[in-house]
């Protein structure tokens, strides 16, 4: 794996009290990272065509109970959510495209939330059908895992997903995280980093 990370490993980052970096220090080393294959980009106000064309696809939703998006407005918000976490935070989801096209081929990457009283990062891959079957979602997520381990290690990555939904749980698995039965709800719960209280 090759990101842009490399540049910033030997920066050192200013961090708040609680021992998380900083939102300026995260930025830099989130906001867009090259893959092998991918460009991984924080999500832009421009975003939300291809925002509702993944979300607002039936086939993109089949495990989705609440179903696609119904209309470009729930698309539009959910991308206004999402980019607060970039404000915010200086962490979020990506828009995941190709080097040689500004196309965007889905969405994920880790996101902070807060998950039966803890500070986590979820981590989520939603990519276009005609995208699937390639490796991207594993090589969107193994960044995410990799990149979340090293500079948040405070905060636990999970992914709650059905447990039909098979490439989901592999597209986890293929990036280390394990099942942890004792935290499922509706969904099958994987985590890395999860340590008991
Ligand atoms: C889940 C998703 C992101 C996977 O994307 P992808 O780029 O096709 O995934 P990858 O090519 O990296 O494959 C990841 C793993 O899933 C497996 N996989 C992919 N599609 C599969 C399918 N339809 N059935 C079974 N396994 C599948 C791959 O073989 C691979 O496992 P392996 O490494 O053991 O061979 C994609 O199917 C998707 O967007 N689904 C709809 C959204 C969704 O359900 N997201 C999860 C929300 S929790």
């Amino acid at each position: 794996m090759r990101n842009d990370d490399a540049h910033n490993h030997d920066l050192s980052i200013s961090t708040t009290n609680d021992g998380i970096p900083s939102r300026v220090a995260l930025a830099t080393i989130f906001s867009e990272v090259h893959t092998e294959r991918l460009i991984l980009r924080r999500l832009r106000d421009d975003d939300g065509p291809a925002m509702f064309a993944v979300h607002g696809d039936l086939e993109t939703n089949r495990y989705n109970p609440t179903g696609p998006d119904p209309d470009f407005a729930t698309s539009e918000e959910r991308l206004r959510l999402w980019r607060q976490n970039w404000e915010e935070y200086g962490i979020g989801y990506w828009a995941v495209t190709l080097p040689q096209t500004e196309d965007i081929l889905g969405f994920g990457g880790v996101r902070p939330l807060i998950w039966r009283d803890r500070d986590v990062l979820n981590l989520y891959y939603r990519f276009a059908p005609s995208a699937w079957g390639n490796g991207y979602a594993t090589e969107l997520a193994q960044t995410a895992v990799v990149l979340s381990r090293k500079h948040l290690p405070q905060w636990p990555v999970i992914v709650r997903t059905r447990a039909e939904n098979i490439a989901a749980i592999r597209t986890a698995e293929r990036s280390g995280l394990l099942r942890h039965p004792a935290l499922d709800t509706e969904h099958i719960v994987f985590t890395l980093g999860w340590t008991p209280y």
